[in-house]
């Protein structure tokens, strides 16, 4: 007890600190989520995500270039399609802009890591996640597309595919319709705890795919619940997931925390584009020193089980990080 017991004697300096300090935010945690347009030298800036862009192929290669250089192993990748249809095509298509970048991309750089986002809800003209029947998403319609599309995605080079959808039986349905294809190495990292979220309105806007009608609560979960979030994870990893993911990460730090106390798969957190625009603003308004919040929020995801976490602030942490090495 004090005065023998003295918390303050590990704090005394940055190096002691230093020496004690039990989680460490690493480069190799890090995957950049991107968004590419179809055209050439389109750099174009996404407003509710101030220093995000949708890029075009060619641009997309120089900014890719550039997070790699400094660290960043593994990007994200959302398309914005030329044309959405009930039954989101371009998804699925050989030669769609998710396609087209990843052809490019591991041409240029063959060791990164491409991740593609499998979900319809950015080629769908209602901007679902599925297909539609009777004023709802058709669970296992939808498992058929998704199948299709996690395969065409396996075919222009994706190490990793990561379903987004939340449909029942979506990763066995992607693992088969690999498999048969012969795509046996390509990964699954499942968003298996995505729930229905506010935080997701600026990526709606970067990907214009907010629903034309509805919302996603009857295939997202419901905030409050955790023991389910346990269930998907489980389920998830039964039918074959390698990577799970917990989506969002900071109002769900106790879901990362129980998945990550559970499971022996590696846990991915996804820090999403509305956690980004909160900083972002109120960085802006000098209401929060920006690089401090951004690094003790990192860490604090970190902190309480994620292995990986996907961030729109990839690029200027492991610029940080660099600088701090
Ligand atoms: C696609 C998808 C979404 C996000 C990732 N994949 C949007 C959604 O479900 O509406 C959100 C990512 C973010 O907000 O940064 N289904």
């Amino acid at each position: 007890m004090f005065p023998e017991i003295r918390m303050r004697r590990l704090r005394g300096s940055e190096n002691i600190r230093a020496l004690v300090r039990e989680t460490r935010l690493s480069v190799d945690d890090l995957i950049y989520p991107l968004f590419v347009v179809h055209g050439r030298r389109v750099r174009e800036p996404i407003s509710s995500m101030p220093g995000q862009f949708r890029f075009s192929v060619d641009e997309l290669l120089k900014e890719v270039k550039e997070s790699y250089g400094l660290g960043v192993k593994g990007v994200m990748l959302f398309g914005v399609p030329k044309v959405k249809d009930e039954l989101g095509s371009e998804a699925y298509s050989d030669d769609g802009i998710v396609q087209q970048a990843i052809k490019a991309l591991k041409d240029a750089m063959p060791d990164l890591v491409v991740i593609a986002d499998v979900c319809l809800c950015e080629y769908t003209s209602h901007g679902h996640c599925g297909v539609i029947r009777n004023g709802d998403v058709d669970n296992d319609e939808t498992l058929e597309l998704i199948g299709k599309t996690a395969v065409s995605l396996a075919r222009s080079g994706a190490d990793v595919v990561a379903p987004s959808g939340m449909m029942d039986g979506q990763v066995k349905a992607i693992r088969e319709a690999l498999d048969d294809e012969g795509f046996k190495e390509t990964v699954i990292m499942s968003y298996s705890a995505k729930y229905a979220s506010c935080f997701y309105g600026p990526f709606r806007e970067a990907a214009e795919s907010a629903p034309a009608f509805g919302d996603r609560r009857s295939y997202q979960m419901d905030p409050p619940n955790l023991r389910e979030a346990i269930l998907e994870i489980q389920l998830d990893i039964q039918e074959g997931a390698d990577i799970v993911m917990v989506k969002p990460a900071l109002p769900y730090l106790d879901v990362i925390r129980a998945a990550k106390d559970r499971f022996l798969r590696p846990i991915a957190a996804y820090n999403v584009s509305g956690e980004y625009a909160m900083i972002r603003a109120a960085g802006r308004l000098g209401w929060l020193d920006e690089e401090r919040a951004i690094m003790e929020v990192l860490t604090g995801i970190k902190r309480a089980g994620a292995d990986l976490i996907l961030t729109y602030f990839a690029k200027e942490v492991a610029r940080k990080l660099g600088r701090m090495a």
